[in-house]
């Protein structure tokens, strides 16, 4: 399209910038002609190792296998602290902005290294050890990153779980990952509300066995059961553990961490990263993506329990020895000026969002935004889900004054750092374009047959080589990450999002092409809500799909057919509503509800989503082939009582 709008890289900008254009396309082309030459030059450059790698590359995408780094030896947690100590020890490691205003924090790297090291000290004495998995469950406190770089230290893999979470989803997680410690707090604070977290984790805890020890965190004093066998105090603990503890030597394919995130189908899977990959990927991206500069400010405003905010809260900017902002609340407390009276009071640099924040507070007006100052922000960043031209101009000319580029950087839980962005000081940018791929990184579109597409074209995104980040594994199930990622078709790995290239190359992504929502950029599955919403006395049958959502990006739409006994009513909606809460979280409780008293099924009987998701989405005209429905007339009545008009 000719009539897109084209923001080139501002002069001022380009003039400080760590790379340029001519510099992003050596390294791109480098990158992909000679993997191996280019990628053992970043391994070196960015990281320490205790053992060199024998082999930069192995593995085949055939079989759903990768491996970078063979041989080589190196320990995250020395790699994000005790390195950076003979030049960095009383620089700021973590600046932390506690939910309320006048509550913040600096933790210097000094003390960052003495706090780990007391805390996988307890996690030692605890009889946690190398090969063990930790789940943290937590609020946005620098514990939370403690807890992390402890478990990294002494060689357990870390299970984080987003505060947000259920008791059910966090059991869930516990124990398909068979998490011998949790780490978590009495309480979490929000927005000026409390979470109760250890409360939280006693309901989950009652069932799950492998849990030895639960380490916690004194955030807010409230009263909390103990159990005197499991529980310790985090801060009794630590008062008299030792501040020295030699990080294990691990393996570049040892477990970094396991991550939760939906699919389109069953519970949510434990994606696994390993160390030495993950760690170069996140470090690298974070420079370059970021135009890191040493002394900068970097505030990614994403929770420690997505991958957004392992990767840029923590493991990149601390790789790289930065200092990262992280925030406990959320950016409408104590009002809308929130996000901007922090960037002011800490004079941030770089700031990283998520569109749906953008969107909200855009909706709030400019006025918020133009009473603060700004003058310290040089660079934007989205993540999470696509953004709308309109919110990306708000963004770039009311937040960023007309004056910092925005980059837009598609990644997933999965690929582990950010694949798909613009160099700020290379690429020129067009609103809701996330521009080009990151070194190394070889994308395709596949029409519906699986064919690959050349040139200006819409299609189904694939990848067609490793990267050090990718996924290693399915905790637990490797079948399924063959046929979740690699199989369709074989031997190359299916993002699951719908994209388009144009004419320059650029990348568009038009979002997910299977049954995963991005709720205000939260991944969840339809398959999920669904099954906690059969789970209800009153519900026989439940469909969930997505339709478009000013703010959130996408809603959730439930159609639900009742149990005989059970009448419709908006009483029964909010109880729906509330036990889906209950059940996985706040963030899966559907928007709308409509009881209907059948769902559009196929002669075999299955559900047919194409219709239901056009009726939520309002999109009446195209409703598609219905000839195979078993009772067409199903479709006239959940037309005529749709909620979505
Ligand atoms: C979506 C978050 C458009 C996409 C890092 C992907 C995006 C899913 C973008 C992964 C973007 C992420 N533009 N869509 N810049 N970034 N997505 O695993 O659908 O929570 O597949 O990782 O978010 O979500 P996840």
């Amino acid at each position: 399209m000719s009539d897109e709008k084209r923001y080139p890289v501002p002069e001022s900008f380009r003039q400080r910038a760590l790379m340029d254009k001519a510099l992003y396309q050596e390294w791109y082309r480098a990158s992909i002609e000679d993997p191996d030459t280019f990628w053992a030059a970043r391994a070196q450059e960015f990281l320490h190792w205790s053992k060199p790698w024998d082999k930069v590359r192995d593995g085949d995408f055939a079989q759903g296998t990768a491996a970078w780094f063979v041989g080589g030896e190196l320990n995250a947690s020395y790699n994000c602290i005790d390195r950076h100590l003979p030049e960095r020890a009383d620089q700021t490691a973590i600046i932390w902005e506690g939910d309320e205003p006048d509550d913040s924090r600096h933790i210097t790297y000094a003390e960052l290294h003495e706090q780990v090291s007391k805390l996988a000290n307890v996690l030692k004495q605890r009889g946690v050890k190398k090969g063990d998995r930790v789940c943290i469950y937590m609020p946005m406190i620098p514990e939370a990153a403690y807890a992390m770089l402890a478990c990294a230290r002494i060689g357990a893999a870390h299970s984080v779980v987003f505060g947000g979470f259920s008791p059910e989803a966090l059991k869930d997680r516990i124990l398909n990952a068979e998490a011998s410690a949790v780490i978590t707090a009495d309480e979490g604070v929000r927005g000026g509300r409390n979470v109760p977290l250890k409360t939280n984790a006693d309901k989950a805890l009652a069932g799950c066995d492998s849990v030895h020890t639960c380490v916690v965190v004194r955030r807010t004093g409230a009263d909390v059961a103990w159990d005197d066998k499991r529980d310790l105090w985090y801060h009794e603990a630590v008062a008299t553990a030792s501040a020295d503890c030699p990080p294990e030597p691990m393996g570049a394919e040892d477990p970094l961490f396991i991550l939760y995130t939906s699919g389109s189908t069953g519970k949510p899977k434990g994606v696994l990263h390993t160390t030495g990959g993950y760690l170069l990927s996140t470090a690298l991206t974070h420079k370059y993506v970021f135009d890191y500069q040493d002394g900068d400010i970097f505030w990614c405003t994403a929770d420690v329990g997505w991958v957004t905010g392992h990767s840029y809260i923590v493991y990149g900017p601390l790789a790289n020895g930065a200092t990262t902002l992280m925030f406990e609340g959320v950016p409408t407390y104590p009002d809308a000026s929130r996000f901007w009276n922090v960037v002011d009071k800490h004079k941030v640099n770089i700031f990283y969002t998520a569109p749906t924040a953008i969107r909200a507070l855009m909706g709030l007006g400019d006025e918020a935004v133009t009473k603060t100052d700004r003058s310290s922000l040089r660079l934007l960043g989205t993540v999470g889900e696509p953004i709308n031209p309109e919110a990306w101009e708000w963004y770039h000319r009311v937040v960023g004054d007309s004056r910092c580029p925005i980059v837009d950087t598609w990644w997933q839980t999965e690929t582990g750092s950010i694949l798909i962005a613009p160099i700020p000081g290379a690429t020129e940018t067009k609103p809701g374009s996330a521009t080009l791929p990151l070194f190394g990184v070889q994308l395709g579109l596949l029409d519906p047959n699986d064919k690959e597409l050349d040139g200006a074209a819409a299609g189904n995104l694939i990848i067609k080589s490793s990267w050090p980040s990718q996924i290693r594994g399915v905790y637990g199930d490797h079948a399924r990450m063959l046929e979740t990622y690699f199989a369709t078709p074989k031997g190359v790995y299916f993002t699951g999002d719908g994209a388009r290239r144009d004419e320059d190359g650029y990348y568009w992504i038009t979002g997910r092409v299977d049954d995963v929502l991005n709720i205000s950029g939260h991944r969840m599955g339809t398959a999920e809500i669904e099954s906690a919403l059969v789970l209800h006395e009153a519900v026989a049958e439940a469909a969930v799909v997505g339709y478009p959502h000013d703010i959130k990006g996408q809603g959730v739409y439930a159609y639900v057919d009742l149990m005989a006994g059970f009448e419709p009513s908006d009483a029964l909606a909010a109880e729906l509503r509330d036990f889906v809460g209950k059940e996985i979280g706040a963030i899966a409780k559907p928007d709308m509800i409509q009881f209907t008293p059948a769902l559009p099924k196929t002669r075999s009987g299955k559900i047919m989503r194409r219709i239901l998701r056009k009726i939520a989405c309002n999109e009446l005209d195209n409703l598609g082939d219905t000839s195979t429905l078993a009772d067409p007339s199903v479709v006239e009545q959940l037309i005529e009582e749709r909620l979505n008009r």
